[in-house]
């Protein structure tokens, strides 16, 4: 049996405070507070509530961490915390609660990026994903396909040229008056739409560049609700969220099939809130083209359980160095 190793992993890049204590790979316990039905009345995320609100849920979700694993905080042997890309007042609260625990318990501080984070979400429960594989991650402010030649030896194959695939989900269930966060609400009205009623142009399919844009897409989108608002026809909520949840994941699949091609890796992970989509869940198991690798449903949108892990992995790594670690919104390379 390994030695035992506690990492504290706490995230709150966007609009979840996420607290989480592992010792080794182990989960230890999760928390999460998330935000959406405070930020869904306002159909999107507004930084300075989010940022209170994290102040807010912060403290109470570490302390009942530590009550309920019986662990003090100068036990811990690493706090990871997301020091970006995300929202600069939410990334701060995280970060100074973090530095000032690690000060008061003596216990080193490691600052991980919560692409990062994402990249690990899917190991936590599959051990047996091992690189060199291809790292899809599909969240509301980014989507990429990384090569992962080993931890901590990443490179970027292909981003979006505009949206992320999570924000066009977003920005499309506001055109359709859905709430917000919009995949799960287009996910839901899919089910019993056609995806095929509206021919929605796959972006760049065709393409020989691991490349995505998805505001075509939404503008397309756009129009199609337009025709009917004009012919004063009752707009087919369904199909339409049917027709667009197919395009994006299409374009997604067909990407990763050409990184697959030019690669020769055909072990793929998924990450991000959009992994959580069904229909994209479907289509990556089922490919014939590689074999998938998926975070548990709860853990592809943001939590603390991925930072732990990717921390105690730098960690491991050699990766930690005494010094400040500073809150970087900006931040994006892995
Ligand atoms: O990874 P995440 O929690 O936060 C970021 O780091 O951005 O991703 C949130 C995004 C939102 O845009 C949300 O609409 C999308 O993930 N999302 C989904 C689903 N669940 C969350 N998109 C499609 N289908 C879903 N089931
Ligand atoms: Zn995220």
């Amino acid at each position: 049996m390994s030695e035992k190793f506690l990492t504290l992993g706490i995230e709150t890049s966007c609009d979840d405070s996420g607290v989480a204590i592992l010792n080794n790979d182990e989960i230890l316990c999760e928390f999460l507070s998330s935000q959406i039905k405070d930020h869904s009345k306002f159909g999107g995320v507004i930084p300075e509530f989010a940022a209170r609100k994290h102040l807010e849920n912060l403290l109470p979700l570490i302390n009942t961490a530590l009550k309920e694993t019986k662990i003090s905080g100068r036990e811990l042997n690493l706090i990871a915390v997301t020091r970006g890309p995300g929202l600069m007042g939410s990334l701060i609260v995280g970060v100074q609660t973090a530095k000032a625990l690690s000060q008061v318990w003596n216990v080193p501080l490691i600052g991980v990026n919560h692409l990062e984070g994402h990249l690990f979400a899917p190991l936590v429960d599959s051990k047996d994903l091992k690189p060199p594989f291809l790292s899809l991650i599909v969240s509301g402010g980014h989507t990429e396909i990384i090569k992962v030649e080993d931890f901590g030896k990443y490179e970027l194959l292909g981003e979006t040229r505009d949206d992320a695939a999570g924000e066009a989900y977003d920005k499309a269930a506001k055109i359709l008056g859905l709430k917000y966060p919009g995949g799960p609400e287009i996910e839901k009205l899919s089910k019993s739409g056609d995806p095929k009623r509206f021919n929605f142009p796959v972006p760049l399919k065709n393409t020989d560049k691991i490349e995505f844009s998805f505001s075509g897409l939404k503008t397309a989108l756009l129009w199609q609700v337009k025709k009917f608002q004009e012919n004063n026809e009752e707009i087919p909520i369904n199909d339409l969220c049917a027709s667009f949840q197919r395009a994006v994941t299409e374009s997604l699949i067909a990407k990763l099939n050409l990184a697959v091609k030019l690669t020769g890796i055909n072990k793929i992970s998924a990450s991000g809130g959009v992994s959580a989509n069904g229909n994209l869940r479907d289509a990556l198991r089922t490919s014939k083209k590689f074999r998938a690798w998926l975070p548990e449903i709860k853990r592809c949108t943001d939590n603390a359980v991925m930072i732990a892990m990717a921390g105690k992995n730098e960690f491991d790594r050699g990766n930690y160095k005494n010094e400040e670690v500073i809150a970087d919104p900006s931040l994006h390379q892995l």
